[in-house]
Formats: C-alpha cells, sequence, structure tokens
C-alpha cells in the first residue's frame, strides 16, 4: 500500500516495514554520505589502491595479508586456469562441475594444515552457515566467543540448535557455559583464529585442554589466521603448538591470505566425506570457479615455499602496534595479528576515516550495527608491502587530526 507520508512505498513490501529497514533508512540518510561505502576502487585491493582520480592511497581495507594478488604465478595460475577450463565450474562439483585443479587445491589445503582432507566452497561465509547448519540439529548446542563471525551465527540460527555465547576470549566464561551440557546430544565449541574486528587470538591451548574434561567439538574459524599467525603462516595450531587435529573443523577462507574467492573445511577423512556428498551448499552449488581454485593453490604454494613472507608480515605488525601505542592510540587487545583495531566514538571514527582518506589513506570505520554502539573503531588490515614510511604516515595523520578533537564540537 502507498502511504501518504511516503508515496514511493511499493505495495506489499513486507520489509518496508519493517524496524530494521527503518532504522537503516534512517542511519543511511543520516552518516551515509559520509562513510565511503562501495566506493569504487581502479585498482588491485593491495598495500594501496588507485581512486577514479588516479590518486594512489595508502590501503588498509584489504585482506592481501601477504601481497600476493599480483603475483605473477598467481596470475599465470589463474589465466591458464580459465583458458584451460573457462569461466566457470559450469555444475556442482558432484556432477561434471570437479576439475583436477580442485582436488589439487583441497589435497594441498590439508598438507599444508597437517590434516587428512579439506573441502572447498563457493564463499567462505556459506562454508560456515552450510557446514554448521547441516552437522549440527535442534538437540545440540553451540558455545561461541561473543565477537564470533556473522557466518557462524547464520549457521547457529540455520542449525535450530541452542545457542550460548561466552564472553570475549574468556576461557573461564566458557568453561562455565559447558558445565550444564548433559542433556545436549552434541556440543560445538566456535572460536576464530584472530579476531577480524580485533585483532586479538583466542588461547587455543587453553580451550583445547578443555575437551579433556568436556565433550565437544572444536571448530576455529582460520579466516584471518591462515598465513598470518603461527612461524610459517600455518595458522593458529602452530601458533601454540597443538596438533592440528585437536580441532576438530578448520574452517577457513580463501578470500584472505590465499587472495581467491570461496571458503574451506578441513579436518577428518571422514568429517569431508559426509561433507562432500551430503551437505547442502556443497552439493547443490556450482563448484568453486577453476581459476579461484588455481589462485588459491598457486599462493598457498608461494606461502609454503616463502615463510619470509610471512616473518615480513608479522614483523610490520609488530612495528604498526608499536607506533600505535607511541602515538597513544587504543588498540584494545589487539597484538601479534595483522588486523588493528583503534578505538574512538562512533562520530569520531566516521570522522577520522575522512581526514585518513584526504590525507590519502584508505581505512574504514566499524560502526554498529558491525559492533556495538559503545565499541565503534577504525579497522586496519596490515599488508606485508606497507612499508615503515606508509606506517608512520598514517598514524601520523590520525594522531594529528585525533589531537583536534578535544574540541567538543567535533568529538560530540
Ligand atoms: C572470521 C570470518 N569468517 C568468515 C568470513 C567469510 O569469508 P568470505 O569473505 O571468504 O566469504 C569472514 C569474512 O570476512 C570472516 O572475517
Amino acid at each position: 500500500m502507498h502511504t501518504e507520508s511516503d508515496p514511493t512505498c511499493p505495495p506489499d513490501a513486507g520489509w518496508y516495514h519493517d524496524r530494521r529497514y527503518r532504522v537503516f533508512k534512517q542511519a543511511k540518510a543520516e552518516i551515509g554520505h559520509l562513510l565511503g561505502y562501495f566506493e569504487a576502487r581502479h585498482s588491485h585491493n593491495g598495500h594501496t589502491v588507485q581512486t577514479e582520480t588516479g590518486q594512489e592511497v595508502i590501503n588498509f581495507s584489504g585482506y592481501d595479508y601477504l601481497s600476493l594478488s599480483r603475483h605473477p604465478e598467481v596470475q599465470k595460475a589463474t589465466l591458464d586456469a580459465v583458458a584451460r577450463f573457462g569461466s566457470s565450474a559450469g555444475a556442482s562439483r558432484l556432477v561434471s562441475g570437479e576439475t583436477p585443479l580442485h582436488q589439487a587445491l583441497e589435497r594441498r589445503i590439508a598438507e599444508f594444515l597437517g590434516v587428512e582432507r579439506a573441502l572447498s566452497f563457493v564463499s567462505g561465509h556459506g562454508a560456515n552457515v552450510t557446514t554448521i547448519g547441516f552437522l549440527f540439529g535442534k538437540n545440540d548446542l553451540i558455545v561461541h566467543d561473543a565477537y564470533i563471525h556473522n557466518s557462524v551465527l547464520e549457521g547457529i540460527k540455520l542449525s535450530g540448535a541452542e545457542r550460548r555465547s561466552f564472553n570475549h576470549n574468556d576461557i573461564q566464561d566458557l568453561e562455565e557455559k559447558l558445565k550444564q551440557t548433559r542433556h545436549f546430544k552434541h556440543v560445538l565449541v566456535v572460536v576464530e583464529g584472530v579476531y577480524s574486528m580485533d585483532g586479538d587470538a583466542p588461547d587455543l591451548r587453553a580451550i583445547v585442554a578443555l575437551k579433556a574434561k568436556y565433550d565437544f567439538v572444536l571448530m576455529v574459524d582460520e579466516a584471518h589466521s591462515l598465513g598470518t599467525v603461527g612461524e610459517t603462516g600455518r595458522g593458529i595450531a602452530e601458533l601454540y603448538r597443538v596438533p592440528p587435529e585437536a580441532i576438530d573443523i578448520l574452517m577457513g577462507t580463501l578470500s584472505k591470505s590465499l587472495v581467491s574467492c570461496g571458503g574451506y573445511i578441513a579436518g577428518r577423512r571422514d568429517l569431508i566425506d559426509f561433507l562432500q556428498y551430503n551437505c547442502p551448499g556443497f552439493v547443490f552449488s556450482t563448484g568453486l570457479p577453476p581459476a579461484n581454485a588455481a589462485a588459491a593453490l598457486a599462493a598457498l604454494d608461494i606461502i609454503d615455499r616463502e615463510p619470509a613472507l610471512v616473518e615480513e608480515l608479522q614483523d610490520k605488525a609488530r612495528y604498526f602496534l608499536d607506533q600505535a601505542h607511541a602515538a597513544g592510540l587504543d588498540t584494545g587487545t589487539a597484538g601479534g595479528t595483522p588486523v588493528f583495531p583503534i578505538y574512538l566514538d562512533q562520530h569520531a571514527a566516521i570522522l577520522a576515516c575522512n581526514a585518513l582518506r584526504e590525507g590519502g589513506v584508505n581505512a574504514f570505520p566499524i560502526i554498529y550495527p558491525a559492533v556495538s554502539r559503545s565499541a565503534a573503531r577504525i579497522r586496519f588490515f596490515l599488508n606485508r608491502a606497507h612499508s615503515h614510511a606508509q606506517i608512520d604516515k598514517t598514524i601520523r595523520l590520525l594522531s594529528s587530526y585525533l589531537s583536534t578533537l578535544s574540541d567538543p564540537g567535533l568529538a560530540a
């Protein structure tokens, strides 16, 4: 029905009367123009990006941690895959979508992580949703870190399992939540290897130790820890020197350090076999494009061959954190990872990002509803190719902008 107050209201559009739509519409009108969302870039998403006018800006918004997306081997593998297999998998993997590239990628992921098998999915988000939704059900309990990624939450909703959240990285609270689980059929605990909003990591050894006391399946989302933590980039198990098989479901993405698109689940042969023939988001979905498999495979080969790339990223991450602390910036619990939040009041975070952009630095504010209203921040993803000078310039620009915030008009 068209309303008097808004003649554009489409008839029978259920969402139009949804409170979430009204909140969104108001927020978009108030601050949308300040956020820079959906602004097209005109180059690859590297340590710098080119704007529409050809200006090169320092970029902290891309996931290419190891700076591989334009590596000649990655590019060649991608182009060769398109030339040989075309642009699409063309069908579900089960029925003719399969190529040797899919098989090689999955063997390589499993080998790299030190587990029996892996399976690739067309989306990292989708991998979490469909795997959790498929493996767990209404008689199960899923316990997750309070800061867990949206894809895990969506998977839990789909599963119908009971959900309990524990305070971020709080092992004691996790144990409390595990104490009353007797009437559930299965219990799943889900954490991230590196928290993508906070740049910290869970105490994996302590979580694994809980497995001896409580019976649960452990799942770790390694979207931001693969290629970034552990001596050779093998992720959270390597970081804590925990045997990889202690993690029952290792989830990761192809879209971050592996500079492609898609996700994977890795673990025991029986788990992967079960998913490969039954998991809806795998079986009833066209396979990963061969070119994406090729790109991820080439990136993984490079990381395996050149652990110095991971070391360089980790050195730069230490440098970023040291400089941020020296400038008095609040990075919360971040440390040991290439992800850095800088906490500010929501309004200040938005304005500071605009000031950074004017100064030639691309970083985005993370605001409600992505995080709670009191936890707004600017988030920085480090890229191995960032120079010390680029990091220095960024911290300098940010602190000099923040020093103007003693003006109450700006901080309001
Ligand atoms: C922790 C985490 N899990 C899953 C995903 C989804 O992965 P993808 O972007 O590859 O779909 C993301 C994406 O940023 C993430 O940060």
